[in-house]
């Protein structure tokens, strides 16, 4: 199969991951015969500072011709001052619209030869398999009005929570449907105790439920006390979905399950392209050193075989890889060892 992909890389340790990454992608398709075209695009700060745009029209003409997209991470504290509108996560932001990649994979795993890295007592970590699905195209991140404007003479900051019907049934189905294929349980977190946007996604998740998925459990969380629950006992925790603002809290949250957030992988999926980046963000205070942890990198682009090539086997083949690296002892700093960003990288493919 030929994979036509693209690489948006991005700032801080996105190029060192990503670079890690590609080369374990060289090394799948040499083992199973397949060919690679990839193409580079820019994002984020870089893109700001070479096009004066953190989602330049080249990006995105390059990003809709491939089959897949890797990213790395957006982000850069020269930025740390500007308003968001002209920030490098914005590019991240218009991207996702761009692509229409409505929901968020994001598996939280604990590798038994990691439980001793989570700051929580290995019986409390060992055996978690969550994964969270984050609505990623709507609700306050998108929604409008928004700003910070002077209203009836007071300086005044807006942001809206919006979601319709059809949003939040699309995001429920994905998670309804991937609980099918796991253990049969999904938990919808909310806040509709206090929102009226969160009533009605409870509303409508249950009635989904109720009319096309009778036979998967569903239970309702708080997201303050799910975010309790997430580390006092994860293993209650099959499929997760929740809105976008909360799905971005709670996935950090889980990522200390699985002893750093340098091992969380992710899959933005719509109807077409799908984007594939790790759960963390640009660590500026580790970027350029050659330290950074690749795996969440890597098992992004395992996800990528999965959900936009088909590739199971070859999804596979990564994970487990990247499971016997970590047996055979390969940990980056994050991990409490001293492989550098490369040696982890070729310690994947050597496993492979
Ligand atoms: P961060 O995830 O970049 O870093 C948090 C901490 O985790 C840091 O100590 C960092 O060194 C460590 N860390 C993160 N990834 C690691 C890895 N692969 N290996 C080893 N250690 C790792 O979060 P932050 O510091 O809050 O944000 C930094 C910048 O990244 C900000 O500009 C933010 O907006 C951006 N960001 C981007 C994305 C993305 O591109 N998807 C996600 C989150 C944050
Ligand atoms: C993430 C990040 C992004 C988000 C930022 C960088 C826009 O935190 O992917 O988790 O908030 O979605
Ligand atoms: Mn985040």
């Amino acid at each position: 199969m030929k994979l036509r992909i693209a690489l948006l890389p991005g700032d801080g340790i996105g190029p060192e991951v990503v670079g890690q990454s590609v080369a374990v992608l060289e090394a799948v398709c040499r083992k199973f015969s397949h060919e690679l075209e990839a193409k580079e695009g820019l994002i984020g700060g870089c893109a700001i500072r070479a096009a004066g745009d953190p989602l330049p029209q080249d990006t995105i003409t390059l990003v809709k011709a491939a089959g897949a997209v890797l990213m790395g991470s957006v982000g850069h504290p020269d930025f740390d001052a500007l308003p968001p509108e002209k920030r490098p996560e914005k590019g991240l932001l218009r991207l996702r619209k761009e692509l229409h990649v409505f929901a968020n994979l994001r598996p939280a795993r604990c590798l038994p030869a990691l439980a001793e890295l989570s700051p929580l007592r290995r019986e409390v970590v060992e055996g978690t398999d969550m994964i969270i699905i984050r609505e990623l195209t709507g609700g306050i991140y998108y929604g409008t009005p928004r700003g910070i404007q002077e209203v009836n003479g007071v300086m005044t900051a807006i942001n809206t929570m919006v979601y319709t019907r059809p949003e939040i049934e699309r995001l429920a189905r994905v998670g309804f449907k991937l609980a099918r294929l796991r253990g049969k349980r999904v938990t919808s977190v909310d806040k509709a105790n206090v929102l009226e946007n969160s009533q009605f996604w409870r509303e409508t998740v249950t009635t989904l439920r109720d009319k096309e998925f009778p036979d998967i459990q569903l239970d309702h969380q708080l997201v303050d006390s799910c975010a309790m629950l997430i580390v006092s006992n994860p293993k209650r925790f099959d499929v997760v979905i929740t809105e976008n603002l909360f799905g971005d809290i709670l996935s950090d949250e889980a990522a200390v399950l699985t002893g750093s957030i340098g091992m969380l992988p992710s899959a933005s999926l719509g109807e077409h392209t799908g984007l594939y980046e790790p759960v963390h963000g640009s660590a500026p205070d580790i970027a350029g050193k050659g330290i950074a942890n690749p795996l969440g990198t890597i098992l992004s682009m395992a996800m990528m075989l999965r959900h936009s090539f088909n590739l199971e086997k070859e999804a596979l083949a990564v994970e487990q890889a990247v499971v016997r690296a970590i047996e055979a002892g390969v940990r980056p700093r994050d991990l409490k060892g001293q492989a550098t960003t490369e040696q982890v990288g070729q310690a994947v493919i050597g496993a492979l």
